[in-house]
């Protein structure tokens, strides 16, 4: 493959266009994110991490997903990606400044590769220990995450336990496309991305996808950045989901779901359970819009010298383990419609299961 225009060192946001921000305002701190900028007709979110921002959402006609924004390395890299592409470097007006060019996929998504954008002073936080029957390092100190059950408080006359999640960056994007290979040929020579799982039809041997990772040489990178598929059927491209990283492992992750579950008042998408493609622990909520956002922790890390996989799409639907896959995920729905559309088409487990049991 002839080398690409550049290679991006990482994702950094999502950017939507949403009808009314005070719910998702409401939604984000419920996710565990918190307020870093906000304007008229702007929000920004961010993370315990350096990154500015991981969440951006501009009031607008439509409830809509706008695209994803990435980190270059080099100011270099935005003049290559100018060049070939005919677009302009500007300057950054949002918060961060930096420059940036702007670039649509073949998609229709907008890719934002930034340079400059000024980081932010990560927001420390006491890491947990882990005592196992294999190790045993807490020694004299007792487990807990917050004030004990002060966390679970009466609102109403019901329980909510009151910890969220602690989200840390955003991690990758799941996109539907009309196209996988003109999709995954565009990242891998727009961006530089890799592929670190390429994902085969289960009725024969052609790709309907990938998961896709930077480049950045002998530095490892999360396994997935991106993971592009072609649904069965008639593909039309849309967002899939966000997948944020959470700060603590597996107890930040729970924390989240209590919290989320009993707040009441999202739609739990799907989880919890532990992905094969990546190995990340997961956990999907909707949004106040029915956008679907993950919580994980616990991925994979590759350096650029791991070779691409060739994987039965079954290993992108059956989990190490977890719950079976709704029929809803990956698309984009009110939370009022997913009971009724689930009830209506099969679960993508069942899929999976109507073509192992065809005859061979
Ligand atoms: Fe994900």
């Amino acid at each position: 493959m002839s080398e690409p225009i550049c290679k991006v060192a990482d994702i950094i946001f999502v950017r939507f266009e949403l009808v009314d921000l005070e719910p998702q305002k409401e939604y984000m701190e419920h996710f565990g994110m918190i307020l870093a900028h906000e304007t008229e007709d702007a929000i920004f979110y961010r993370g315990t991490g350096t990154a500015p921002y991981c969440y951006v959402a501009t009031k607008g006609q439509s409830n809509r997903f706008i695209g994803t924004a990435y980190r270059a390395n080099a100011l270099s890299d935005l003049e290559a990606l100018a060049a070939a592409k005919g677009v302009s470097i500007v300057a950054n007006t949002e918060p961060g400044g930096g420059h940036k060019v702007t670039l649509i996929d073949p998609d229709n998504i907008e890719i934002e590769v930034y340079y400059g954008l000024q980081p932010s002073e990560p927001i420390s936080i006491n890491p947990i220990m882990l005592n196992t029957g294999v190790d045993k390092p807490r020694e004299n100190t007792l487990q807990r995450f917050g004030r004990g059950s002060d966390e679970w408080q009466l609102h109403d006359n019901r329980w909510v336990y009151e910890l969220t999640s602690k989200v840390k960056r955003l991690g990758h994007t799941a996109i539907n496309v009309a196209d996988a290979a003109i999709s995954v040929d565009w990242y891998a020579n727009t961006l530089g991305f890799l592929i670190s799982d390429n994902l085969l039809a289960p009725d024969g041997p052609h790709s309907i996808g990938a998961f896709m990772r930077c480049d950045q040489g002998d530095v490892p990178v999360d396994h997935h950045t991106l993971n592009n598929v072609q649904f069965l059927g008639e593909p039309k491209p849309a967002f899939g989901h966000a997948g944020f990283e959470v700060t603590d492992s597996v107890d930040d992750l729970m924390a989240g779901h209590y919290h989320m579950k009993t707040v009441d008042k999202y739609y739990h998408e799907w989880g919890i359970g532990r992905h094969l493609l990546g190995s990340q622990m997961y956990d999907y909520w909707r949004d106040p819009s029915g956008f679907t956002h993950e919580h994980w922790t616990d991925g994979d890390l590759l350096n650029a010298s791991i070779p691409a996989t060739d994987t039965p799409a079954r290993d992108l639907i059956m989990a190490q383990y977890g719950p079976e896959a709704p029929a809803s995920f990956g698309a984009t729905m009110p939370s009022e419609e997913v009971d009724d559309f689930r009830a209506a088409t099969p679960s993508l487990t069942d899929i999976v299961k109507m073509m192992e049991q065809q005859p061979k």
